[in-house]
């Protein structure tokens, strides 16, 4: 710990955010990246300097959340940064819309958790909020995931979706609960939606109030 008085951290972080770049391929409208609100130039995070900073929190991070506000699989360098960190002993959890998902990538990364969002269970009502998403490649991504996962022992990858529920969604969750079960995903999450305005709360919010 710093002496107080010193410029700097008290104590080097446990659980750390690192952004991979904050650009995304979708175009969510409530979602500041997407919606274009977001007045940080786009970029990507090189290796180089990830790899030092990994170094330098290592001894004391348990654990790793590999996204923010961008997609991290649009960093061509996604699947060495987490493989990185999993070497040094951090366990790691990412988040994705699961577009650009490469299976074996995954694998190789050693990555703890990945999460798959979708916004639909048809490609209509999906891209209706999950804008400019192609659902039957992300539903591949995350088949062929679960496929090389069982084919690799030492893989111990988990495996969730998430389907963020919206009034023109709701009447899918049944659906989305069967589809999840039958893939053998290990979790699936209903996500609550999140809305910044009255007029998005009125074309957005489900009508079910349990939402
Ligand atoms: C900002 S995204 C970044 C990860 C990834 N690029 C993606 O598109 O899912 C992080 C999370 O926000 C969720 N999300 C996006 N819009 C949302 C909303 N209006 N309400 C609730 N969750 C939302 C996504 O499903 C995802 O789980």
């Amino acid at each position: 710990m710093a002496k107080l008085g010193r410029p700097g951290p008290l104590m080097m972080p446990v659980h750390l955010t690192i952004e991979p770049t904050n650009a995304c391929n979708l175009r969510c409208p409530v979602c500041e990246t997407g919606n274009g609100s977001l007045s940080r130039a786009k970029g990507m995070l090189d290796p180089d300097v990830y790899r030092a900073f990994i170094d330098q929190v290592a001894p004391t991070t348990a654990v790793l959340m590999f996204y923010f506000m961008g997609e991290p699989f649009l960093n061509k360098h996604a699947y060495d940064m987490i493989h990185y960190a999993r070497r040094k002993g951090i366990y790691v959890e990412t988040c994705t819309n699961g577009d650009f998902v490469d299976a074996k990538g995954v694998i190789y990364s050693d990555v703890n958790e990945i999460s798959f969002q979708i916004g639909g269970m048809t490609q209509a009502t999906h891209e209706m909020y999950r804008v400019r998403g192609d659902l039957g490649r992300i539903q591949a991504n995350l088949c062929e995931v679960l496929r090389l996962r069982a084919q690799v022992p030492e893989s111990h990858v988990q495996v969730n979706v998430g389907f963020v529920v919206m009034r023109h969604n709701e009447h899918e969750i049944p659906d989305f609960l069967r589809w999840a079960r039958s893939l053998g995903v290990d979790c699936a999450n209903v996500i609550d939606p999140c809305v910044r305005t009255v007029a998005e709360g009125h074309a957005l919010l489900p009508t079910d109030r349990k939402y």
